[in-house]
């Protein structure tokens, strides 16, 4: 269902909104965490949503935007006509091998009809010995209960929780090199299953292997 970005279609106007909703704190925490791991040079943003953080990052590296909704890819483009944003699924991305050096990928892979083939698709694009951010939500987020109902009882949710990615990324050859967790009121530092479960957004900064 998700592949093609048509779930996402009959929510892509109300995202802005609900996007801001996240709040000053857990923005500048979730972009400082960023801007710390990632590596100069060319970042892709993966599930850019309307390209907010794209255009905030695209400050310090080098952006593309990529998401499966139509309308969304078109909200980013029409807000930051200066930068790049590509229609296409995490599943399938149009890019070659390593051609970035950091994917920044905040709150998609949990929405994903398949996270394993999008995960090795955004290892596959990035460079040998650079770094994927990626976020999903705490396993206790209300926004998880909540999308079931906005989506009419068939959420296309895949549950992904932020220990199952850690544990995906290890197994996929992706060492963990940071974790934070980021509530309204500030950083969580604990890597126990109590702070993933009531943090907003649990991310982890996780390397590919060196050449
Ligand atoms: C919760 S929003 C997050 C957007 C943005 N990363 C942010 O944090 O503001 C989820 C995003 O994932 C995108 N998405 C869902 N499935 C996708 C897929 N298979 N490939 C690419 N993007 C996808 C949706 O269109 C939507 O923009």
């Amino acid at each position: 269902v998700n592949t093609d970005g048509s779930a996402w279609a009959t929510w892509a106007s109300a995202w802005p909104t609900r996007r801001e909703e996240r709040g000053e704190v857990v923005d500048d925490l979730v972009l400082r965490f960023a801007r710390q791991h990632l590596p100069q040079g060319r970042v892709l943003d993966a599930g850019s949503g309307d390209g907010t953080y794209a255009a905030r990052l695209a400050a310090a590296f080098t952006v593309t935007g990529v998401d499966a909704t139509p309308e969304l890819v078109d909200t980013a483009r029409r807000r930051h006509p200066g930068l790049p944003f590509d229609h296409a699924s995490l599943e399938a991305l149009p890019y070659r091998d390593g051609t970035f050096d950091g994917v920044f990928c905040l709150t998609v892979l949990e929405w994903v009809d398949d996270p394993l083939t999008a995960l090795r698709e955004l290892r596959r694009v990035t460079r040998p010995g650079g770094v994927l951010v990626l976020g999903v939500l705490g396993a206790g987020n209300g926004t998880r209960d909540l999308h079931v109902q906005r989506f009419g009882g068939r959420s296309p949710m895949n549950g992904l929780l932020p220990w199952e990615l850690e544990l995906l990324c290890e197994r996929e050859g992706l060492r963990v090199q940071a974790s934070l967790g980021v509530t309204r009121n500030g950083p969580v530092s604990e890597r126990t299953r109590a702070d993933m479960t009531r943090v907003m957004i649990w991310l982890v900064a996780v390397s590919t292997p060196a050449p």
